[in-house]
């Protein structure tokens, strides 16, 4: 991950770098400056690796800028961004011998920045990841197994365990339960989102969250009328999901059952898919047919894992069964509680800790197993033995 400035003579200018850089997904942090080199850097803050120059603030004084932060740190990358389509040689000679190192058209387009940084990782670390991956994906084998009660639960149970800022966005079509199962009331979607790409920076993302106040989990609203999705590219749903993994520090969705070939660029970024199923024909059998067309859309099985939610003691023969045809182990089991889900989904809340129940404490030790954090206490102890199975595979 790089660390990036974004450099313009006004604040809408310097929002929209901001967002284009953001919604790359290979920034961790980045700071706003205007080109003058009086102020920047100011004291004690050092040059970042990257550096987005917005050209239309004057050429003379941009590029001398850009030659100011050449000489404070000759490995800058610096890429200008011009409002010329086609920019005179002359122009790019100058621009050359000031440090610039791309020279990008206005409007950016998205998948060439993103080429033009992905180059500079490259060269700075080959090999090397460049990409630090939080989003886990939560995917129902159909419809009705559980894919939303348990993308609430965990993520209330993950916001509780790390105290960390954990979001969950709702992309399920064509509507999303999210809200709904926390009793939220969301002024905006996932359509104000991914309908306002120009703005999509991490201020403008989190000005859209709405926070559930008990448990802390921050929730981007779903659709509450499918024709919201109308318009809406899955090419957008990836830049929205970059511009959460930038600010946040785990990113759940909901994407529920029904997805497309055009989501598969959403699937290949997330750290884990988690597939959502229940113990039954139906649900097993979609779900075999799920993993086999996540394998030839080219997504690692590794990071496939599959959930078994509303189980019970008779569904192991079926599942052992499942476990040696797909070679794909069991990675948790949710027990069957339809008395405490159905009261915590009437009250619009996540299951309660005061329940003290099985189901709770698989949540507790799914979400410690996606944190890398060990339970101690009574919430380990609860935990039925046995079920929570141990064939984690990272
Ligand atoms: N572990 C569970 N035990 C009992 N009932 C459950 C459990 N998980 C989910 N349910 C119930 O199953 C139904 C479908 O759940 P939901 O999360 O909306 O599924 P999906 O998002 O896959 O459509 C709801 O009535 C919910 O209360
Ligand atoms: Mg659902």
């Amino acid at each position: 991950m790089l660390t990036a400035a974004v450099v313009a003579a006004d604040a809408k200018s310097t929002s929209y770098l901001r967002a284009c850089v953001e919604q790359t997904g290979l920034i961790e942090s980045v700071s706003e400056w205007t080109p003058s080199t009086d102020q920047y850097p100011q004291p004690g803050e050092s040059v970042p690796d990257v550096v987005l120059l917005d050209l239309a603030g004057g050429t003379e004084t941009c590029l001398d800028f850009s030659a100011h932060l050449r000489r404070l740190r000759p490995t800058v990358c610096i890429i200008a961004c011009s409002p010329l389509k086609q920019p005179d040689p002359e122009l790019l000679m100058q621009a050359m011998r000031s440090g610039v190192r791309e020279f990008l058209a206005h409007p950016l387009d998205p998948s060439l920045l993103e080429s033009a940084l992905k180059r500079f990782i490259e060269e700075q670390a080959p090999g090397q990841k460049s990409v630090d991956r939080k989003l886990v994906v939560l995917m129902g084998s159909k419809g009705g197994v559980g894919t939303t009660t348990v993308a609430v639960n965990l993520g209330a149970q993950l916001a509780r365990l790390t105290q960390k800022r954990v979001i969950l966005l709702d992309l399920a079509r064509p509507f999303g339960h999210v809200s709904l199962l926390l009793d939220l009331r969301a002024r905006f979607s996932i359509r104000d989102a991914a309908g306002n790409l120009e703005r999509l920076d991490s201020h403008f993302f989190n000005a859209l969250l709405t926070v559930h106040e008990k448990s802390g989990l921050e929730v981007l609203a779903g659709a509450s009328d499918p024709e919201e999705w109308h318009g809406i590219a899955d090419s957008a749903l990836a830049r929205v999901v970059n511009v959460a993994q930038s600010c946040n520090d785990y990113v759940l969705t909901d994407i529920g059952c029904s997805y497309s070939f055009e989501l598969r660029s959403v699937l290949q970024m997330a750290r884990m898919i988690m597939l959502v199923a229940e113990a039954d024909v139906p649900a097993l059998w979609t779900l075999e047919r799920h993993l086999a067309k996540m394998a030839t859309w080219g997504i690692d099985s590794q990071k496939c894992h599959v959930v078994i939610n509303r189980w019970h003691r008779t569904d192991e023969e079926a599942l052992k069964a499942f476990e040696k045809r797909t070679k794909q182990p069991v990675y948790a089991r949710l027990p069957n509680d339809f008395r405490q889900v159905s009261e915590a989904v009437n009250l619009g809340a996540p299951l309660s800790r005061n329940h003290n129940n099985p189901l709770v404490s698989n949540f507790q030790q799914l979400a410690s197993k996606l944190a890398g954090v060990s339970l101690v206490g009574p919430e380990k102890r609860n935990t039925i033995f046995g079920l929570f199975s141990n064939t984690s595979k990272r």
